[in-house]
């Protein structure tokens, strides 16, 4: 079979209108931007979600812009029931965010890490080659690359990828498998490093650390920056990676591309920034690392996602963490007078 999209290779650039794209973990931290800003956008959007971290509330800008209840579908990936919908509803491209995506959970259970990133990857991957969708747009993590020394940052989308870590495993896992199906069934395929992504509406205890700084400040607790805090992460806004993905959506696959600032920034530098954002001076606590073979630092050169998607960070940190800063104190003063479920049922019956 001749190959549309060699591993890595590159497409030339289109503007394909997609009729109808399906968002797997449309109700998580990144899926609900995109899917809103799909929307935005005019193309009919479905979400795929099992809201194992997912939350229906997050889908209330979506629901403002004409998602209803019967475009969301409750199913796992790991399923043949769950990826069902691909066939059934034939969407034109599959972006696919469904995911185990904590790095500390995976270190904690890899067996499920690997079940939900690698197999449920390879579930929704086959479907689509099954199916005849024009395009899969994934998302991985800069942990696919492993420790880079400082002196080799940014990271091009060409290095070596070495994982160290489980959750990094299962994503070059997916990645890998991506390629795979690129070469035996022609899927194309963009597949996205994200940077450390930042902005409103992240979930869990594990959420980022911006978001996880700005809830302990603005709750009065004491933050905890594990080493030293001069160890480094790539940080990219949350509207930057989903303007990535809708503009991605709208070309024909470019194999492997970095979304993110290309810049250093430490887990101190975090901190201050948090702190003067929002308001609350309070002293950090250090502790060691409670795991070993932490990265040390990352940055990921974006210049082939400018290159072949015209597409570049708008966000600058300072004021993508002010952003972050007042959405945290939203939700804190939200939580306290309005049900987030009764605001989506209100945003969809309007
Ligand atoms: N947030 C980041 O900083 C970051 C960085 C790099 C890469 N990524 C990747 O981007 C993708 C999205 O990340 P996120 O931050 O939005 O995570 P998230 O946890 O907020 O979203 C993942 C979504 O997938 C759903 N899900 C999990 N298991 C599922 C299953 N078995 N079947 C169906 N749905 C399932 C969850 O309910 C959730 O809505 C993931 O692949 C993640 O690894 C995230």
């Amino acid at each position: 079979m001749d190959l549309p999209v060699a591993a890595g290779g590159v497409d030339p650039p289109t503007n394909l209108m997609p009729r109808r794209v399906l968002v797997t973990g449309g109700a998580g931290f990144i899926g609900s931007h995109v899917v809103a800003r799909l929307m935005l956008m005019g193309n009919q959007v479905r979400v795929l979600d099992n809201f194992s971290a997912g939350r229906i509330e997050n889908l209330v800008d979506a629901a403002y812009s004409g998602l209803t209840e019967s475009d969301v579908v409750s199913g796992d990936i790991r399923t043949p029931e769950g990826v069902e919908v691909i066939h059934r509803w034939q969407p034109d491209v599959v972006v696919h965010l469904a995911a185990q995506s904590s790095v500390p959970a995976a270190r904690r259970s890899h067996l499920y890490d690997a079940d939900v990133n690698v197999f449920g990857t390879v579930n929704v991957l086959d479907a689509c080659a099954r199916s005849g969708v024009r395009l899969v747009i994934n998302a991985v993590s800069g942990a696919i690359f492993g420790s880079v020394a400082a002196h080799e940052l940014p990271v091009g989308e060409d290095r070596p990828i070495a994982p160290v870590s489980p959750y990094g495993i299962s994503m070059a896992a997916g990645l890998r498998y991506l390629d795979w199906y690129g070469h035996q069934h022609g899927l194309s395929y963009t597949s996205m490093v994200l940077g450390n992504v930042y902005g409103p509406r992240p979930q869990g205890s594990d959420c980022g650390v911006v978001s996880l700084m700005a809830d302990a400040l603005l709750g009065g607790r004491q933050v905890v920056i594990y080493d030293d805090g001069a160890q480094t992460r790539d940080f990219i806004y949350v509207s930057d990676v989903a303007e990535a993905i809708a503009v991605a959506c709208h070309h024909n696959g470019v194999g492997m591309v970095n979304i993110a600032s290309g810049r250093q920034t430490s887990v101190n530098e975090v901190y201050d920034t948090v702190r003067e954002a929002s308001g609350v001076d309070n002293a950090a606590r250090y502790e060691p690392l409670p795991w070993p073979g932490e990265v040390r630092t990352m940055a990921l050169d974006s210049r082939k996602a400018r290159e072949l998607l015209g597409w570049y960070p708008k966000v600058g940190f300072t004021a993508g963490v002010r952003m972050t800063v007042r959405d945290a104190r939203r939700r804190q003063d939200a939580s306290q007078i309005l049900s987030p479920v009764w605001a989506l049922e209100r945003a969809i019956s309007h």
